[in-house]
């Protein structure tokens, strides 16, 4: 028998991932499969971000790289956030990673011990928990409730019993899977909390220009330089500018961890690829047009997704996203009149119905699925036509 580490041993792929491969898998195999399961926008990268990578490939930009990436890059990645999030960065506070998963996992790598533990509100994305073990730790999943509308409410947790060794807690706002938009009220009151017991605040806001309804984002980093001082704040490209294959994100945090942060990378994957970073340079000195012109198109998606499941309310509930491009959808009902779970309807809509949808079980919430609506309307018009043939069913 082949003999993995302990730190692999229960390690799976990402089942968003999963889902993904397998409705593929599906489609080549002849079957009209339509994905609601993407974790990604469904156009193209802007063709000012591509042309400067390919001029980049040409102009020889293709050697090695510093580590924390092109002082440019970090420059012009520091400007942009302190001109629209709100805080002062310095490019030595700037780290380029390959993608803000990346981030996340050498954050975690740098901040945590083996056998301490991170909170996370939950529903949460996927890959937290699969990050923190990694590095030997655990999880402590604290509730957000869809009667909150799933946006952090500290009293709920101040009477749980938590051991001595939290290192942190990660938020992300916007969020994945809810798309819960946190406020400034909410990220005072969980902040000052989270400072109270000595916690690194991770905030992951990767979907942080993917809001409607006159939403502003807020940056945790933004809230005062005690708070800058312990948070890391994950972000990039990804999501706001079509940018998911490139692998490309960054972490903002203090020096000293930042230059931790930069030794980790430059001992695992040296850096991230260099034309990659010339994209995203001209990427952080865009204006904002096609990130705005793409939300308005999600806002359109939204609005039609809501005004189907509102004809279904006997079967499924939902609280208004404000963020990102995802529905979490409450299907309890409907599941106690199939007699089914969660998970064990998503298979059966994808065999049968050719539909991909994600269990809540994957994000830590039984009872529910998510819903992606960054693919085209015509795309979220026939999979709701089939959702509703298996309604009636
Ligand atoms: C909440 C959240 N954080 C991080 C990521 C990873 O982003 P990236 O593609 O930049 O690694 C995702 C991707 O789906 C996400 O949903």
């Amino acid at each position: 028998m082949l003999r993995f580490s302990q730190r692999c041993e229960s390690l799976k792929s990402s089942s968003i991932m999963e889902i993904s491969a397998k409705a593929a898998e599906l489609k080549l195999q002849g079957f009209d499969v339509i994905s609601l399961a993407a974790g990604e926008p469904d156009f193209n990268t802007p063709i000012e971000i591509q042309n400067a990578a390919t001029k980049a490939m040409a102009d020889g930009i293709t050697k090695y790289t510093p580590a924390p990436g092109f002082l440019t890059l970090r420059q012009a990645v520091a400007d942009h956030v302190t001109r629209e999030n709100d805080f002062p960065v310095e490019p030595s506070e700037v780290v380029i990673t390959c993608g803000a998963k990346h981030a996340l996992y050498t954050a975690i790598q740098c901040l945590v011990n083996p056998g301490e533990a991170v909170l996370v509100p939950t529903p949460a994305w996927v890959s937290y928990g699969a990050i923190v073990e990694l590095a030997g730790g655990y999880i402590i999943p604290l509730p957000l409730l869809e009667e909150d509308g799933f946006r952090p409410n500290v009293e709920r947790w101040k009477g749980m019993a938590l051991p001595s060794n939290v290192r942190g807690i990660i938020l992300n706002s916007p969020n994945n899977p809810t798309g819960a938009v946190y406020s400034r009220d909410d990220l005072m009151k969980l902040v000052s909390w989270a400072l109270s017991r000595d916690l690194w605040i991770i905030s992951d806001e990767i979907y942080e220009k993917i809001t409607y309804d006159q939403l502003r984002h807020v940056s945790v980093a933004s809230l005062g330089p005690e708070v800058k001082g312990r948070t890391v704040t994950v972000s990039g490209f990804s999501k706001s500018h079509c940018m998911t294959g490139w692998r490309l994100g960054w972490t903002i945090t203090e020096k000293d961890l930042a230059q931790k942060i930069s030794a980790f990378t430059s001992q695992s994957i040296s850096h991230v690829t260099s034309f990659a970073q010339m994209g995203a340079l001209t990427a952080a000195r865009m204006g904002h047009g096609v990130v705005d012109k793409m939300v308005s198109e999600f806002d359109a998606r939204r609005q039609y997704v809501a005004s189907r499941l509102d004809k279904w309310s006997g079967d499924v509930a939902y609280t208004m996203p404000h963020g990102a491009f995802y529905f979490f959808v409450n299907c309890s009902k409907l599941l106690s009149r199939k007699g089914v779970n969660d998970v064990q309807m998503c298979r059966d809509l994808l065999a049968n119905q050719h539909i991909g949808l994600v269990p809540g079980a994957s994000f830590g919430s039984s009872g529910y699925v998510r819903l992606s609506y960054a693919t085209s309307m015509e795309n979220l018009h026939r999979a709701l036509d089939r959702f509703e043939d298996y309604l009636r069913t």
